[in-house]
């Protein structure tokens, strides 16, 4: 994607020792970065504040990485925002999520029209609360003609109803007539999905250390490359970001086969 590169080298001066723009190549960046945002909880909790101050904290860092991101050129960034399995949490954790979704996505529209990011969401959107999911559609119909990068939000996810989903909505089509049996096959698997449309991820990052995908993307992620930091979320900032990719650029990807 198109980037200015002045705006790029204004949004990356001030670096810090270990990292700098030009310790990664531009010209072999990831086109989809993907971020399961993790460890707002533990974030808020060892400066003895309520979780929730977590999140709301998380908040800034999202908004930083979308920034970066645009500036570098990337063309799609999705980001793990609840799980299917969040609901779990306590209804006043839940509750105070989905409020700042809701909240968030409308303060930050602008931001979006001034970038040209396009909103899409991973995930059943119907599900969620009225309130959240008016903005949610509002956000996805005035971004919708945003001809920048694509910000895909995966709320109320979860990779095994995702893939669920897709087997019913492909059994539907064989029923109707409209496809064969043999007509599954993984093409028609990956345009059943929510990500349909989409690239797989290059490049996932996970913040707060965890070792797992906790049921993200299970099918999109295949062949991409894991980079885990400890940093947790609310301290993830467009450093962290170029750490990743430079650790991403390092990597030999052989997808199954052997090194040229
Ligand atoms: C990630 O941070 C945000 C959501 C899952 C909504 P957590 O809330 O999972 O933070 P930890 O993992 O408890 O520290
Ligand atoms: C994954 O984080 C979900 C999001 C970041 C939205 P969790 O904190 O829910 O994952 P587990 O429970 O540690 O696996
Ligand atoms: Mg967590």
């Amino acid at each position: 994607m198109l980037r200015d590169e002045q705006k790029l080298i204004e949004y990356f001066a001030d670096a810090p020792d270990d990292i700098s723009l030009s310790d990664v190549n531009l010209d072999n960046l990831p086109s989809h970065i993907s971020v399961i945002m993790d460890g707002n909880g533990r974030w808020a909790t060892r400066q003895g504040k309520e979780r929730g101050e977590g999140h709301i904290a998380g908040i800034s860092s999202l908004r930083e990485i979308i920034t970066a991101c645009v500036r570098l050129g990337i063309d799609v960034l999705s980001a793990y925002a609840f799980s299917t399995e969040n609901w779990k949490r306590p209804q006043h954790e839940v509750d105070l999520l989905m409020h700042l979704f809701a909240t968030t996505l409308l303060k930050e529209l602008p931001l979006f029209h001034q970038e040209n990011v396009k909103l899409v969401f991973l995930g059943d959107i119907e599900a969620l609360p009225e309130k959240t999911r008016e903005v949610f559609e509002q956000g996805l119909a005035e971004t919708a003609g945003n001809t920048g990068m694509v910000l895909a939000l995966a709320v109320n996810y979860g990779a095994r109803a995702e893939l669920a989903r897709a087997a019913r909505t492909l059994a539907v089509r064989v029923a109707r007539g409209d496809i064969n049996i043999e007509d599954i096959n993984e093409n028609a698997v990956a345009a059943s999905l929510y990500t349909a449309g989409l690239p797989d991820p290059e490049l996932l990052i996970r913040t707060s250390g965890e070792l797992r995908l906790s049921n993200y993307l299970l099918w999109q992620l295949a062949y991409s490359e894991f980079y885990v930091t400890d940093t947790l979320w609310p301290d993830f900032d467009r450093w962290e970001l170029l750490r990743g990719i430079k650790a991403f650029q390092g990597r030999e990807r052989r997808f199954g086969g052997v090194k040229a």
